[in-house]
């Protein structure tokens, strides 16, 4: 199998080397993003290995149907990027279900913690000798009620940390997990309980700007929302607003609707033209973090090991009914892959 590898990053190379190496696989990375300018690339490539900020809408899955790519391996859990109606019936689509929740579920944590304490302001302070405590009290965590949006394999971790931390959680979720032992109840319970919120949940046209002006006006005065899901959830003018107004205390997030030409690059000699992106970062209550909640060692090697066995799998014919995704995925409606083991 010939694998064109986009959106290639240093840190990728080591364990996809090491895995396709001993699969017999041949990998040609590309530090482009694949795209609509791009897909040419991918001409004569049984595969594409994509990310998080890779395009494969229908014009690009053509392309690549077009120039015989029959795989789309992607290297992550979400697949929002992907067109996989447009996918159907041509190109398999592949992905990472799971690699590390933990790795996700601590950052969000970290990220609570570091707003909450000011962290980032202490380190800052201390460097240059600075040992005044003026501006940083947080608030304990311990008592306060999170609310977590999306109780899949995150967003129950995610819990179990803010339970340890003697948090109450609430929890809201548009199919229950009877075993997760989670309180649920409805969004504006939820809003209107919460003292964090957390998102876990896919980026779908139903989860699309979830917080929205509506959502925000019914929170808790000060709540402070975490985002390592996806920025699309979040209707990032709304969060504004919301912060200005005072509603919104704090907001961690490793995830931005307009991510896509900003994160995993450095811009620190140019002048960022997306002044919503600028506005956050300047705001003293809001840490960015450039989508690295998945990046720890034990998440890389998941990453690739199971990257490169779909590869193997699918070059076999061998199914592999958890990890093929497709547009029925998620619908809970007329699976063939619940009855085919495929979904096409
Ligand atoms: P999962 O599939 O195990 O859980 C997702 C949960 O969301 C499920 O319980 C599902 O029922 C729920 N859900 C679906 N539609 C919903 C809706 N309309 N409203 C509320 N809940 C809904 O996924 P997992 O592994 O927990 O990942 C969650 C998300 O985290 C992914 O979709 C991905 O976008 C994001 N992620 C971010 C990473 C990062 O580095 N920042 C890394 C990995 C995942």
């Amino acid at each position: 199998m010939k694998v064109a590898f986009f959106d290639a990053k240093p840190y990728d190379k080591p364990g996809f080397d090491h895995y396709a190496q001993e699969a017999g696989i041949e990998i040609k990375y590309f530090e482009t993003h694949l795209n609509e300018d791009t897909v040419s690339l991918a001409a004569g490539y049984d595969c594409v290995c994509v990310f998080v900020n890779d395009t494969v809408n229908a014009a690009v899955a053509e392309s690549l149907y077009q120039g015989g790519t029959r795989m789309i391996a992607l290297r992550c859990a979400g697949f929002n990027n992907v067109d996989t109606r447009a996918c159907f019936g041509k190109i398999h689509v592949f992905r990472v279900p799971v690699y590390s929740p933990y790795a996700v579920a601590e950052h969000a944590m970290a990220l609570l913690l570091t707003i909450n304490r000011k962290i980032h302001k202490a380190y800052n302070r201390t460097r240059e000798f600075n040992f005044s405590l003026a501006g940083l009290t947080g608030f304990d965590l311990h008592g306060k009620t999170v609310g977590v949006i999306g109780t899949g394999k995150i967003g129950r971790i995610f819990a179990d940390i803010c339970k340890g931390f003697g948090m109450n959680v609430l929890a809201y979720d548009k199919f229950h997990n009877p075993d997760a032992g989670l309180n649920y109840v409805d969004l504006p319970e939820l809003f209107a309980k919460a003292d964090v919120i957390s998102l876990h949940c896919p980026l779908t046209e139903e989860t699309h700007h979830m917080i929205d002006d509506a959502a925000v006006e019914q929170m808790k005065k000060g709540v402070v929302i975490v985002n390592t899901s996806r920025g699309g959830l979040i209707d990032t003018e709304s969060l504004i607003n919301g912060i200005k107004v005072g509603i919104v205390g704090a907001a961690c997030l490793d995830v931005y609707e307009e991510e896509g030409d900003l994160f995993y690059e450095d811009f620190s000699g140019s002048v960022i033209q997306d002044d919503k992106l600028v506005r956050l970062i300047a705001m003293p209550n809001v840490i960015v973090t450039s989508h690295q909640a998945f990046l720890t060692k034990e998440a890389l090697d998941n990453i690739a090991h199971t990257t490169v066995d779909n590869m193997v799998k699918f070059e076999k014919g061998i199914e592999s009914p958890e990890t093929e995704v497709c547009y029925h995925c998620g619908r809970q409606t007329d699976c063939r892959k619940e009855r085919h083991k495929k979904c096409f």
